[in-house]
């Protein structure tokens, strides 16, 4: 079939995900390897986004391919009361690789669904009810999960389950608590700001603070020093949990294991990842909890359950990922990769006034496009449609051949951590001519 018969078929029989269908035009893929991929047609496109944040190690890495091939020789499917191999390693590899010892791992099928399980082992290890969450957050597309994002796409599901708080984000260049504050009088504001929330909640019915690690689709808006330090004195003062979301954060993403590796003072009681566990080679989540949680279980029934948890064949996938960057050293890689890409968005801000704002780390970044750099008014409004000038951008990228997401007037810059200097200057050129189309529209362009 060719790109548009694939296309075609695709819409006949399948349903897309948070669209109106008839808007639906799908890029098809049917080859893609390390930082490319391409339509059925044969056209290349560069994965700038990492297809959903998760391809990190890149398309078509062979030792996860043979992993999995080895063990779907073995066996691919146990039952989740019985256990496996690869589930005993990729649980001490988790063990390893995240922050303070969290010691075990309770493994489910992607993101969403492990939000929902910590979310439930949080409340039922304090015997509270809420959870504090942010405004712009997103845990996924589940029911819970879904209220526990602040992202719009949680309006349609409202107003979903009664036990969620949200509170205000850290967003220096938009938020009015830091208008005339530095980030760190506005971090400290903001922090405030959450203590009268608990306290108003009242912090006996509080289970738990649940955050991403490092902020990611709804807008890389991340605290500084003083917010982190803020959040987990709060946390340790109302003996109020922490549920660290680094689904999208994890693995390399920003130049540590972790996005709340950045913060080393900070102790999360649950860590949940997925997306870059196993790289979309095969879909995996887990919830990994502090030793006093896991504790707790020992007498207590743990009330989750999945039929494919710990399924073998992911967990095969998500060991031999680890070995990549292990191997690969794909974590200092990511941040050393990321300076250039940061660079390189400076670079452009010099020569185009629309670009407001650059925020992220190693490979996690978003850029701001603005109507006026005083005024900082957005390009596209806060959940509208695009306007003229980003539906341009991004009908040229589909044009030109990159794959990333444009969202109101944000563009995510996010490739996968294997990409070479000349294929960023490749992106980066590639985003340059884009947003010399914004010109027209903006006041100095
Ligand atoms: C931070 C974060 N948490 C949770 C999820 C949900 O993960 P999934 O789509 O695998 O269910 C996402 C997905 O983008 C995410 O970015």
């Amino acid at each position: 079939m060719n790109h548009q018969e694939l296309a075609d078929k695709n819409k006949q029989y399948t349903l897309a995900a948070w669209a109106a269908q008839g808007q639906w035009a799908p890029l098809t893929m049917s080859r893609a390897e390390g930082v490319y991929f391409w339509n059925a047609d044969g056209k290349r496109y560069i994965d700038w986004s990492s297809m959903l944040i998760n391809v990190n190690i890149g398309h078509g890495n062979r030792h996860v391919i043979r992993a999995i091939q080895e063990q779907a020789e073995r066996f691919t499917y146990c039952r989740p009361d019985y256990v496996t191999e690869p589930r005993a390693r990729l649980g001490e590899i988790l063990a390893e690789v995240t922050p303070h010892q969290l010691a075990k791992s309770f493994f489910t099928l992607a993101g969403a669904d492990a939000i929902e399980n910590a979310m439930k082992m949080a409340r039922l290890y304090s015997g509270r009810q809420k959870i504090l969450t942010r405004y712009r957050s997103y845990h996924g597309g589940t029911f819970a999960a879904a209220t526990a994002g602040g992202d719009p796409r949680r309006l349609a599901n409202e107003p979903g389950v009664p036990w969620i708080v949200r509170l205000h984000d850290p967003y220096a260049y938009r938020s009015p608590l830091y208008r005339g504050r530095t980030a760190d009088e506005g971090d400290q504001a903001l922090v405030d700001q959450m203590r009268d929330t608990i306290e108003f909640e009242g912090p006996e019915n509080i289970a738990a603070i649940l955050l991403e690690g490092y902020s990611g689709t709804s807008g890389v808006i991340q605290g500084g020093r003083v917010y982190w330090q803020g959040v987990q004195r709060l946390c340790d003062e109302y003996d109020i949990l922490l549920i660290i979301d680094e689904v999208m954060s994890g693995f390399g993403r920003t130049g540590k294991w972790f996005g709340i590796d950045h913060y080393p003072f900070v102790k999360p009681d649950i860590l949940v990842s997925a997306k870059g566990l196993t790289c979309g080679y095969v879909p995996l989540g887990a919830v990994t909890v502090s030793p006093e949680i896991a504790a707790h279980f020992d007498g207590n029934t743990l009330w989750c359950g999945l039929t494919y948890s710990s399924h073998a064949l992911a967990c095969a996938a998500g060991i031999a990922c680890y070995e990549v960057y292990r191997d690969e050293d794909l974590i200092a890689r990511s941040a050393a990769k990321g300076k250039i890409l940061e660079a390189g968005l400076e670079k452009l801000r010099d020569v185009h006034p629309c670009l407001g704002d650059i925020r992220g780390t190693g490979l996690h970044f978003v850029i701001e496009l603005v109507k006026d750099p005083e005024t900082r008014e957005p390009l596209s409004p806060f959940n509208g449609p695009l306007t003229e000038p980003m539906a341009k951008i991004s009908k040229f990228f589909r044009d030109e051949g990159l794959s990333t997401f444009v969202r109101w007037n944000w563009i995510f810059c996010c490739p996968p951590l294997v990409i070479t200097d000349e294929e960023l200057a490749e992106g980066l050129d590639l985003v340059d001519r884009a947003l010399a189309l914004a010109a027209p529209y903006v006041a100095g362009g």
